[in-house]
């Protein structure tokens, strides 16, 4: 990775520190770490927002206490530490515009550079996906009081992966046949990030970008089954609300909304 490249970044004070490492387990880890030494220090030397970026991850997290593989020189793993100025229940919107954030990069990437793949989509609530595969993974974690853990990790040149996963994931270089500019899909996500979050900050709900969303949505008045503990129950997806949560239509019509558990699509990895 060329660090110089991402200089642009500082401007208006999109970031205001980069750290990076050749190689750590995890940058929401380290971006954690920060955040205690913050608090020790009543946030007084606070350097934010911040960007953490490693070239490899030895413990990369996912989502539900997941691993998350993340081989070297290859993909995005990056944490995008921010304090918001918003209540603490909207901080969960955070993941919806992150996920939106990434997929309308890639598109604006393919578009500039000419490159012809398959259909971006976002599975709700934070996976990105081209064609049934995901290519990008969202950790969103709250560190107290008001500090905000925007992990990002997308595929971007990885050539093969794990037999098990070669079902479930690609990368833009595999869907897409062509390498990408890590550096310069950097700067297009957090950018957009940044401005996506400065709107909700004046914006009282998600509605600003519920129909974006839900175009992007790969569910939409499709089939889903939403996992819960040991139950499994099947619905029709409708789309998010204003809140960020999945309203699903039960068989006698009436609409509730799902705000956690496991949603698997039909044809989409985990649920054929
Ligand atoms: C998921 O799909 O379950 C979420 C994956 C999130 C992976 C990213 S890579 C950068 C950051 N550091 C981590 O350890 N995880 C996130």
């Amino acid at each position: 990775m060329i660090i110089s490249k991402l200089d642009d970044l500082y401007k208006d004070s999109i970031i205001k520190r980069l750290w990076f490492y050749d190689e750590t387990d995890s940058t929401n880890t380290r971006a954690k770490e920060y955040v205690y030494k913050l608090n020790n220090t009543d946030g007084k030397e606070a350097d934010l927002p911040g960007l953490f970026l490693s070239e490899v991850q030895t413990a990369g997290r996912g989502r539900m206490g997941r691993p998350w593989k993340s081989p070297a020189g290859t993909g995005i793993w990056m944490s995008y530490l921010i304090r918001p100025a918003l209540d603490p229940d909207r901080i969960p919107g955070i993941t919806i515009l992150t996920s939106l954030a990434v997929a309308d990069s890639i598109n604006e990437y393919a578009s500039d550079h000419s490159i012809t793949m398959p259909e971006i989509k976002i599975k709700w609530p934070n996976d990105i996906i081209a064609g049934s595969r995901k290519i990008c993974g969202i950790l969103t974690e709250l560190v107290a009081p008001d500090f905000v853990i925007n992990g990002i990790g997308i595929n971007v040149n990885t050539e093969d992966f794990p037999d098990e996963l070669k079902d479930k994931a690609t990368s833009l270089k595999l869907a897409g046949s062509t390498l990408w500019d890590r550096e310069e899909l950097i700067i297009l996500v957090i950018k957009r990030l940044n401005s996506l979050i400065r709107e909700y900050e004046h914006e009282t709900s998600l509605e600003f970008v519920r129909e974006k969303y839900n175009n992007l949505l790969v569910s939409i008045n499709k089939e889903v089954v939403i996992s819960h503990d040991t139950k499994n129950i099947v619905r029709i997806s409708r789309g998010i609300d204003h809140t960020g949560a999945l309203l699903v239509e039960a068989p006698d019509g009436s609409i509730s909304a799902v705000s956690s558990g496991e949603v698997s699509v039909r044809g989409i990895y985990g649920y054929v």
